[in-house]
């Protein structure tokens, strides 16, 4: 490999702090496991809706297990997109947390443990306690973020459901965050969530969340992400120890079928996004730049939406 090709790669693995990267080389084998029981097919809905429909996988995947089981491992690489990306969340946590040290929060989805381990740290800076409920379509994020709360002496509540379409009573929330859902579900869901969003805050309440900039996820770029996780993989052979017991082609092969699988909606700009918020009251909006994943780097928005 070219050497700075090489360099650049360990900028973008340096990214990862050693206390996430320790955690990581823990729980990524244990995703791997959980993912095999907890994700299961679903009727509609999920990571693996659009492969479902419209991927060149051969094998078509009937759940999510190629994406939760890949995504920590992925997460060691610095290729996935993760709340760490984005700066603004401890400070818009902590804001709202102040005013409300115990307020009702939901995590409207999460890959993992990773907003989890986002929203901990904003409890800390904010002296918080507040309630902690978690919502996802699949089990093995679920079971994740059990993993971590027992870690840590958290209090959560985890719930399984299709967060477009399941009952939840209205103004149940102070706070609502999730990273990157609206670019996860197709444009037509994403004003049905923006609603939902606005009906279940409370009067002052808010949303944060963030939205990535950009177009299809052609094959060319599903290929340049493969062969960087290949690479990247070598470059660190270090960060799996889980690579020990000849898995190594095991892992390389889950690279390439979440490269096959795993698909964007992003957003065109600004207007689209502000568009979608109007129910709101301030919105606040800030373009910032990410390391990306099929795109590197990737341009995109941190969101701060007020309920009046
Ligand atoms: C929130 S998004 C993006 C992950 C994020 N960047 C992170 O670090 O947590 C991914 C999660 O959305 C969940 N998901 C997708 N569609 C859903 C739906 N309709 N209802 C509930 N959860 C859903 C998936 O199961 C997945 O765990």
């Amino acid at each position: 490999m070219h050497p700075l090709l090489a360099n650049a790669m360990m900028d973008r693995f340096d990214a990862l702090d050693s206390r996430t990267r320790a955690l990581l080389i823990r729980s990524a084998p244990l995703m791997e496991e959980w993912s095999a029981t907890f994700c299961g097919k679903k009727d509609a809905g999920g990571m693996e809706e659009w492969a479902k429909t419209h991927g060149e996988d051969e094998a078509q995947p009937e759940s999510c297990d190629w994406y939760h089981g890949t995504w920590q491992f992925l997460r060691l690489l610095n290729m996935v997109a993760v709340p760490p990306w984005y700066e603004f969340y401890n400070d818009a946590l902590s804001t709202l947390l102040r005013r409300r040290p115990r307020a009702d929060v939901l995590i409207s989805a999460a890959a993992d443990y990773g907003m989890l381990a986002t929203l901990h740290e904003a409890m800390r800076t904010a002296q918080a306690t507040p309630r902690i409920t978690i919502y996802d379509i699949c089990r093995t994020p679920l079971r994740a973020c059990s993993w971590y709360a027992d870690q840590h002496g958290l209090a959560i509540e985890c719930v399984c459901d299709n967060l477009l379409t399941c009952h939840m009573a209205p103004a149940s929330f102070d706070l609502i965050v999730t990273d990157e859902f609206l670019t996860v579900i197709k444009s037509e869901d994403k004003p049905v969530i923006v609603k939902r969003w606005r009906e279940l805050l409370k009067p002052g309440g808010a949303l944060v969340t963030t939205a990535m900039i950009g177009g299809p996820t052609t094959a060319a770029l599903r290929q340049g992400y493969a062969e960087r996780a290949r690479s990247l993989f070598e470059v660190h052979p270090d960060s799996f120890p889980h690579n020990t017991d000849g898995r190594r082609h095991h892992l390389l092969e889950r690279f390439d079928r979440f490269a096959s699988n795993h698909t964007r909606h992003m957003f065109a700009g600004e207007e689209e996004i502000l568009r979608l918020f109007d129910g709101f009251g301030k919105v606040l909006v800030e373009r910032t730049v990410t390391p990306g994943e099929c795109v590197t780097p990737t341009d995109s928005y941190q969101i701060v939406a007020e309920a009046s």
